[in-house]
């Protein structure tokens, strides 16, 4: 049942984002409408085609789309060049036309490498996410960003390839390991800090019931994340002005991601960690009030993670940051919250303000 549509408006490249629960019948009727071509390839993962893809697969092939499924092993290591072309390469070699459609189907690794397939394979093909992660339902899988990582930074090659629709189905959440729930609350925080007090206020509330998988609590902040993405990219689609407002927690947190390798913080964690952080540069700064700061930070410490830490080197973390893209000039990139639902972009910062905030989320493992 499609529960809501909430609209990206971009002009002639508008698509609309489509939620609700026990929707899958659904699925092939809605590409159909929307001029999908007989012809779709479905990129995915092992875990999500080991639960998911059969069911999809049938919906498909009952109303007469010819589907192509490559599966690829799943995590953060597969978003990359050699990936994509291996993914070029099997295309091609099944003469995948240009009017065929590619269908991601996965959490935010697949929406990115998938999209980023769609956005050069033959100049650039369609592309419909099916986010299957709470990450990837409140926001990778909108916007239009796609990439992949270099081993000199993350998301560092990519494009901007808007799909021609989302299709988010909650009862994919429902096999969701509780860590991909903690990665997915991370950036359900980071809305509410940036743009909206009263996500913030429901989450203080609601916390447990989101990660529990209450379906009411998950619908209700979904729809208020996918509502504050759709508003931010149509304002600011390709990242020149308010668009960066979405990296709060993330110049740090990729620092922290990649000082791990990627194995040790997903994604999502490391922006927790790395909200706390750049909290701490913004209370510091005189920015934030110390009351804000302790609400921030109780909210994002009552989430259950389970990272340890102890290996993490303090000059690794920095380093990493340095090859951050937000990095302007030779000055690091920050979004700092001014209050609850507000947020500034600062690039002024003392780097022993930085070092003492890293002090801050390290001592706590
Ligand atoms: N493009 C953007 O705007 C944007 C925004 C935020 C994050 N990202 C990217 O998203 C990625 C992280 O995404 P993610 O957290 O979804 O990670 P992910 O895609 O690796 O998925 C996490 C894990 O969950 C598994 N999984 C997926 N759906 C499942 C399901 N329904 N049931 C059980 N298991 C399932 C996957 O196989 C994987 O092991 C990062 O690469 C990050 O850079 C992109
Ligand atoms: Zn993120």
């Amino acid at each position: 049942m499609i529960h809501r549509q909430i609209d990206v408006a971009l002009g002639d490249r508008s698509y609309p984002l489509i939620a609700g629960t026990d929707m899958l019948s659904s699925f092939a009727p809605v590409c159909r409408h929307h001029g999908i071509s007989d012809t779709v390839v479905i990129i995915t993962d092992r875990n999500v085609a080991r639960l998911h893809l059969q069911p999809l697969l049938r919906n498909l092939l009952h109303h007469k789309f010819q589907p192509l499924t490559i599966t690829i092993p799943a995590g953060e290591t597969q978003k990359t060049l050699t990936c994509s072309n291996r993914l070029f390469t099997e295309m091609l070699k099944k003469r995948i036309p240009r009017n065929a459609v590619i269908i991601a189907f996965g959490g935010g690794v697949i929406g990115d490498l998938a999209g980023f397939v769609a956005a050069t394979y033959q100049r650039g093909i369609n592309l419909v996410q099916v986010p299957t992660t709470l990450l990837a339902q409140v926001d990778s899988s909108i916007g239009g960003k796609v990439g992949v990582n270099h081993p000199l930074g993350k998301n560092m090659i990519g494009a901007f390839h808007q799909p021609a629709f989302v299709w988010m189905d909650m009862d994919y959440l429902k096999t969701l390991p509780k860590r991909e729930m903690i990665c997915g609350l991370g950036e359900i925080i980071k809305y509410g800090v940036i743009h909206d007090a009263e996500l913030f206020s429901y989450l203080e509330l609601h916390l447990e019931e989101v990660l529990h998988l209450d379906v009411e609590a998950v619908m209700h902040v979904q729809a208020a994340c996918a509502a504050i993405k759709a508003e931010i990219v149509s304002k600011d689609e390709k990242e020149s002005g308010i668009r960066i407002i979405l990296n709060y927690g993330h110049t740090i947190g990729h620092g922290l991601e990649s000082a791990g390798r990627y194995k040790l913080l997903k994604h999502g964690e490391a922006v927790l960690l790395g909200m706390i952080a750049e909290a701490s540069i913004a209370k510091e700064m005189k920015l934030l009030e110390a009351d804000s700061y302790e609400r921030l930070v109780s909210l994002i410490r009552r989430v259950p993670l389970k990272a340890n830490l102890f290996s993490l080197k303090r000059a690794d973390i920095v380093n990493a940051m340095g090859h951050d893209k937000k990095r302007v000039a030779k000055k690091l990139r920050f979004v700092l919250p001014t209050k609850i639902g507000e947020v500034k972009v600062v690039d002024d910062v003392d780097p022993n303000l930085i070092r003492s905030a890293m002090r801050e989320i390290l001592k706590a493992k």
